[in-house]
Formats: structure tokens, C-alpha cells, sequence
């Protein structure tokens, strides 16, 4: 199979960004397809750390990086990261980024919509990134959004922006908020279009001249598949189809582009923001996890929640999403535990699960049902091949591998580029 298609498998935050950025030694472009800059995708190499947020994890490594129609992009987020790359040396230029001429763009209205509705949700908010990304999808869906093709005819703005923000005002008002200021709004954008449009290109076209060539297509998801909007733990999701079948809608090519689906999975579980989570510890073993793992949010610098492995939730994200192997990462934050749990099921209303019911209070009732395993006293830390693993770490991978029903790809090791076992080339099956 000539391309790849990274996705976290969990709810986000699985280590994404550092096997992006290690396959992407072997890809030929990368290309994100889904999101916006309320993902926070981490790369370390040597004593510097990346981390990005909107731009592909390709950039970092020069290969040739592709923002598809189906991320909502914040213009002057999108500057500010360019900058921010470059001021760590990074050579980012329309020669090696392209950004959708029909990405739906996130206004300073969609944020202020974001945190307006969250301030008002009190015990029921979602803890979104509050960057606008949901307000932004709605915009799209509801066709009155402002796309980055637009920023080359603002002249021509004007119809367009008045259904946008009679839409908006209205909401507004019910919260107590003035208007929108449309001139302020068109100054924005008139100073940041300069910027974006030498970026903006049909990415489809490039895309289909790079499969003609049989180039090789890395497509870097973002969040996870508990997030997604269909399938996640709805309503506490993105706003976005975070499986695999979105790396073709949200690029601009058919559905067998795909190629290998690499499902990213952490060794254990973490959740940021508001929502069920059946393996949740909140008590010191999840402390350990959290201190260890270094869990805060890239993004909002929120600690994350920890929790055991669920092999449950993993197994039924592997299977919507259609995930090929998986990557399981950060497998050293187990290091030195006597013994692990993993869950293997659920317990409601006296009935067992062997999947996470739909509705959200049933999710947040069951009750997992655990098999305890031994942990390793050695170390995995920063191991680069399966003989440095000690036996009991090899038997906690099989024993994952048996429970999801997906064979291990990668195994990473340390947050560090190379710290990252090959079990199988997700390029080359
Ligand atoms: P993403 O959103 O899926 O790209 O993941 P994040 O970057 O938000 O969070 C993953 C964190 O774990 C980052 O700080 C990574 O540097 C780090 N990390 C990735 N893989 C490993 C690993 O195998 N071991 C350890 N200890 N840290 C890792
Ligand atoms: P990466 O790509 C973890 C979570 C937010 C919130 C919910 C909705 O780094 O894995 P949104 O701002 O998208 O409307 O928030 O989704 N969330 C993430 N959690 N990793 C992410 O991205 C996330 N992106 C969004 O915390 O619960
Ligand atoms: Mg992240």
C-alpha cells in the first residue's frame, strides 16, 4: 500500500504527531484532513520540541505538507504558527505547505460562540478548546461559511457576510452580546489575506498528481475516535469525523486512498474535557500515570484525566474506523508498576457489554470489569527494538493485541523520534 493513514484511537492526545513525524521520513507529502487548531500534535527531536497545532507534522521534516478542505483553519492562527515554526528554524514556504482553497475559515466570532456557549453550560459543558471549532463546522454545514477562496474577492463580500452575521447577531443578542463588528471583521481579514493566499492551492489536484506518481500520502488525523462526532461519546466530541474514511472526503480523493490505517494507542487511557470515562482513575494511580506521562493539554495546558487501558472502548474505535495495525505508545509510563489492569467489559443494569452503550448516562454508568496483569520492574524507556523489552511488557502488547483483535505496527517508547520499534512497515504491507 503506497499511503498511510494515521488516527488516534482513543480520545485524542496518543502520541500522533511523534509517529507522524517518523513515518514522515518515508512519505512523500502529509496531508491533515480533518480539525483545526484544537489539536496539539507534539514532535521532539534532539533537544527541541514541536508542537503543532494546525500545520502537518510534515512540515517539521521540510516534506512537502497539505492542509485538505475538511480542516476549518483560523487565518491568523495559521500565520502566527508559520511564525512561530520558523522562529525555531523550521523552513515553512508555499514550496512545501499548501493550504485548500475551500477550507471553511474560523472568525473571531466562532471563538467568542465557543466560549460564550461553554461559560453558559456550567456542569454540562463539553471543555472544548474553545478555538471555535464546533461554530466553525456549523457555519460550514450550514453554508454560511467564509472560505479561504474567499479572501481573494473580499470586495465581493458583502451578501455573504450578511446572512454570516445575521446568523451570529441573533445569537449573540440571546446571550447579552453586542453585534458583530463587520468593519473590524473585514479589516482583519484584508490584513490577513496577503498572508494565506500565496498558501492557498486545489489541493486535490495536487494530491491526485502525487497518487499518479505514486508518491507515498501520510494523512495525519487529529483528535481521536472517541471524539468523533458519529461515532464518539457524543455529546462530549469534536465537531468532526475523526476516522479514517475522512482522510479522502476532507483531501479531495476517492475512498481507497486510505491505505494502511494506523490506529496510534496509548498503553493506557486519558481524556481531556467533560465526558464519560469507564477506566478513569482518579486516585494515585492515575497521578502516577498523569506525572509520568507528563498528561497536560498541548493545546489548553489542562491536566489530563488517566486512567487503565480499555479494551473495550480501543477495540470498537479500531473497528469503525476500519484501522489496519495499530502504534501503541508511551507503553514506558507502565514502567515499574507490580501489576496492571486492563478492561475487558462492562457491567450495567446487571447485563454485560462488550461495547460502550449509546447514550450518555449509560456511559457513564457502567462499571469495567478488569483482568489484572503482571508489570515489569525493567525498563522500556527509550527501547528500540523488541529484545530490549522485558518479558512481562512483550506479554502486556500480545495480550492488548488479542483483546482489540489489531496486531502491533510500532511500538514507541519515549517521546524522542527514534525511541520507536518497527514490527511491521505500515508502507510496505
Ligand atoms: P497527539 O495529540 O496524539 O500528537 O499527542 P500529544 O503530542 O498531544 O501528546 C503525546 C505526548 O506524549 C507528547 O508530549 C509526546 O511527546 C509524548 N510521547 C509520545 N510518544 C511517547 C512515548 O512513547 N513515551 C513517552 N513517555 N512520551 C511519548
Ligand atoms: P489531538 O489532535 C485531545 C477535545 C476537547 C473537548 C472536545 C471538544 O491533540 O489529539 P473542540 O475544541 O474540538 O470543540 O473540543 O474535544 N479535544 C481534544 N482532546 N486531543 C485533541 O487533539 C483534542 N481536540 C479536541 O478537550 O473535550
Ligand atoms: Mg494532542
Amino acid at each position: 500500500m503506497a499511503n498511510v493513514t494515521v488516527i488516534g484511537a482513543q480520545w485524542g492526545d496518543e502520541g500522533k504527531g511523534k509517529i507522524v513525524d517518523w513515518l514522515a521520513s518515508r512519505a512523500d507529502v502529509v496531508v491533515r484532513f480533518q480539525g483545526g487548531h484544537n489539536a496539539g500534535h507534539t514532535l521532539v527531536v534532539g533537544d527541541q520540541v514541536y508542537k503543532l497545532s494546525l500545520l502537518p507534522s510534515g512540515v517539521v521534516r521540510g516534506t512537502l505538507s497539505v492542509i485538505g478542505n475538511g480542516v476549518v483553519l483560523d487565518p491568523w492562527h495559521f500565520r502566527d504558527e508559520v511564525a512561530k515554526l520558523r522562529a525555531q528554524g523550521v523552513n515553512v514556504s508555499p514550496e512545501t505547505l499548501q493550504v485548500a482553497e475551500t477550507c471553511p475559515l474560523i472568525l473571531p466570532l466562532h471563538r467568542d460562540l465557543d466560549a460564550l456557549r461553554e461559560d453558559a453550560s456550567g456542569a454540562g459543558k463539553i471543555g472544548t478548546t474553545r478555538r471555535g471549532i464546533g461554530p466553525a463546522y456549523e457555519d460550514k454545514a450550514g453554508r454560511r461559511a467564509i472560505r479561504v477562496c474567499d479572501l481573494a474577492h473580499l470586495d465581493d463580500l458583502g451578501p455573504q457576510l450578511d446572512r454570516l452575521c445575521a446568523h451570529h447577531d441573533a445569537l449573540r443578542a440571546g446571550f447579552g452580546q453586542p453585534p458583530v463588528d463587520r468593519d473590524a471583521l473585514m479589516a482583519d481579514l484584508r490584513e490577513v489575506a496577503d498572508f494565506v493566499l500565496p498558501y492557498a492551492k486545489p489541493v486535490w489536484l495536487t494530491l491526485g498528481g502525487q497518487r499518479e506518481w505514486g508518491k507515498r500520502i501520510l494523512f495525519e488525523g487529529a483528535q481521536g475516535v472517541l471524539l468523533d462526532v458519529d461515532h464518539g461519546t457524543y455529546p462530549f466530541v469534536t465537531s468532526s469525523n475523526t476516522v479514517s474514511g475522512t482522510a479522502a472526503s476532507g483531501s479531495g480523493l476517492g475512498p481507497s486512498a486510505a491505505g494502511f490505517v494506523l490506529g496510534i494507542v496509548k498503553a493506557y487511557t486519558t481524556r481531556v474535557g467533560s465526558g464519560p470515562f469507564p477506566t478513569e482513575q482518579d486516585n494515585d494511580v492515575g497521578e502516577r500515570l498523569g506525572t509520568r506521562g507528563h498528561e497536560f493539554g498541548t493545546v489548553t495546558g489542562r491536566k489530563r484525566r488517566c486512567g487503565w487501558f480499555d479494551a473495550v472502548l480501543v477495540r470498537q474505535a479500531l473497528a469503525v474506523a476500519g484501522v489496519t495495525g495499530i502504534a501503541l505508545t508511551k507503553l514506558d509510563v507502565l514502567d515499574g508498576f507490580d501489576e496492571l489492569k486492563i478492561c475487558t467489559g462492562y457491567r450495567l443494569n446487571g447485563k454485560n457489554y462488550g461495547y460502550l452503550p449509546p447514550h450518555a448516562r449509560d456511559q457513564a454508568s457502567v462499571e469495567p470489569v478488569y483482568e489484572t496483569v503482571e508489570g515489569w520492574s525493567g525498563s522500556t524507556a527509550g527501547a528500540r527494538s523488541w529484545a530490549e523489552l522485558p518479558a512481562p511488557a512483550v506479554k502486556y502488547i500480545r495480550r492488548i493485541e488479542e483483546l482489540i483483535g489489531c496486531p502491533v505496527a510500532l511500538v514507541s517508547t519515549s517521546p524522542e523520534r527514534e525511541d520507536t520499534i518497527l514490527v511491521r512497515d505500515p508502507f510496505r504491507d
